[in-house]
C-alpha cells in the first residue's frame, strides 16, 4: 500500500494496453480514489482490462488523447498523470503525420494541461528506442541518442525533452521511463521486436520448425511486463523528479537463446530452422543498465526470463484454445 496513492485520482492515457491494464492492477492495490483510463482502443481492448472493468474506481473513457476538450476534462482533477498512448513503431513509419499528432502534438497538449491543472507528477512512457544502436553494453541512461533513426524513438525522446523543459520554465514534474523489450500476456502479437514469440509460439502449438532468421545472434533486453508495472509505481511514489531511467531486466539474450528458453518451459523438442536474413534491423543489441533505477527508484526487475516465458506461454496457448469454434 502505497500511501500516495491512497486516495489520488490517476490518469493513464492507454491504460487499456498491454502495459497499462498491468499498471491498472497495480495502482488497484494501494486504493486510489478514481483511475480515470482515456484510450481509443486503437491497440488496447476491454479484453485487456477483464480483471477491473467491472470496479467502481476505474472509469474507462473510451477516446481520443487528440481531442483537447477531452483530455482537459481528464486531466483537470488528475492528481497523477501516466502518458502511456502512443503509436507502435511500425504504425509511426507507416504514417508519420499521424505519428506526430499522436506523439507530440497530443504530448504537447497534455503538458500545458498538466501545468494548468497543477497535476502533482507525471509519468511518462519512453522507450529504449532512444538510443537506437547504444553505444555502450549494458547501456547506461548517459548514452547519447544520436544513432536512432526512427520517427518513433526521435517522438519518445522529444517527449522527454519536452518534459524536462516544463520541470524547467513551469516546475511540472516527471520521470521518464525508457522500456526495453517488454513482453507478458496481453502483449501485442505483431510488435517489431517481440512479435518473434508469438511466430515461435505458433510453431511450437502446430509441431512446425521455428525459424530463425540470419545467424540468431540478434539480441534483446526483454523485461517482464508485471515489472513495468512496478517500475511505473516506483516512479510515481519516489521523491525523484526529471529523470529519466532504463527499464530493463539487465540480461542479454540472443534470439537463438530465447528460443531454447521458450522451447524449454514448454519442453518442446522442435529443432529451429535457419533462413537467411531478410530484413535489416539497425538495431542488432539491447542490454539495459538499471543501476540508476536500483539506486534511485528502489526497483529491480523480479521476474526471470523462464517465468516470464512460461506466463506467455499458458497465457497465449488458453487464448488460442478459446477463440476456436465450438
Ligand atoms: N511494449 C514495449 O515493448 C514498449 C517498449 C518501449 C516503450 N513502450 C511504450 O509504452 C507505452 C505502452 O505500450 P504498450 O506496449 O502497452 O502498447 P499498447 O499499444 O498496448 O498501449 C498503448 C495504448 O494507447 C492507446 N492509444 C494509441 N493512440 C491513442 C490515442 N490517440 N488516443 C488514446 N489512446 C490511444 C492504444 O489503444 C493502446 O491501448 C507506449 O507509450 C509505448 O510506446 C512500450
Amino acid at each position: 500500500m502505497h500511501k500516495k496513492i491512497q486516495n489520488s485520482r490517476i490518469l493513464i492515457t492507454g491504460g487499456a494496453g498491454f502495459i497499462g491494464s498491468y499498471l491498472v492492477e497495480e495502482l488497484l492495490k494501494s486504493s486510489p480514489a478514481k483511475i480515470i483510463i482515456l484510450d481509443n482502443l486503437v491497440r488496447g481492448s476491454f479484453e485487456n482490462m477483464n480483471s477491473f472493468i467491472g470496479n467502481s474506481t476505474v472509469e474507462f473513457i473510451e477516446g481520443d488523447i487528440r481531442d483537447a476538450a477531452l483530455l482537459e476534462r481528464c486531466i483537470a482533477d488528475a492528481d497523477y498523470v501516466f502518458h502511456m498512448a502512443a503509436l507502435r513503431i511500425n504504425a509511426c513509419a507507416a504514417n508519420p503525420k499521424e505519428g506526430f499528432e499522436v506523439m507530440l502534438r497530443a504530448t504537447f497538449e497534455l503538458a500545458e494541461l498538466c501545468v494548468k491543472y497543477k497535476v502533482k507528477k507525471l509519468i511518462y512512457s519512453s522507450s529504449a528506442s532512444v538510443y537506437g544502436l547504444a553505444q555502450h553494453f549494458p547501456t547506461p541512461e548517459t548514452d547519447n541518442p544520436y544513432d536512432n533513426q526512427t520517427f518513433y524513438g526521435g517522438a519518445k525522446l522529444w517527449g522527454e525533452q519536452l518534459f524536462r523543459s516544463y520541470k524547467f520554465m513551469y516546475g511540472l514534474d516527471y520521470v521518464a521511463l525508457r522500456y526495453f523489450n517488454v513482453y507478458g500476456p496481453r502483449m501485442d502479437t505483431d510488435g517489431k521486436y517481440t512479435e518473434v514469440m508469438i511466430r515461435w509460439l505458433d510453431c511450437i502449438r502446430d509441431g512446425n520448425s521455428p525459424l530463425i532468421y540470419g545467424d540468431g545472434s540478434t539480441s534483446m533486453d526483454f523485461v517482464y511486463v508485471r515489472d513495468v508495472a512496478k517500475a511505473n509505481v516506483a516512479a510515481l511514489v519516489s521523491e525523484v523528479t526529471d529523470q529519466a531511467f532504463n527499464v530493463g531486466n539487465c540480461e542479454e539474450t540472443s534470439l537463438k537463446q530465447l528460443l531454447e528458453a521458450l522451447l524449454k518451459v514448454n519442453k518442446s523438442a522442435l529443432i529451429p530452422a535457419y533462413r537467411e536474413e531478410n530484413t535489416v534491423n539497425p538495431v542488432s543489441r539491447r542490454l539495459a543498465d538499471n543501476r540508476k533505477a536500483k539506486e534511485l527508484l528502489h526497483f529491480e526487475p523480479t521476474f526471470t526470463l523462464e517465468e516470464g516465458l512460461s506466463e506467455l506461454s499458458q497465457w497465449y496457448f488458453e487464448k488460442k484454445t478459446s477463440a476456436l469454434p465450438i
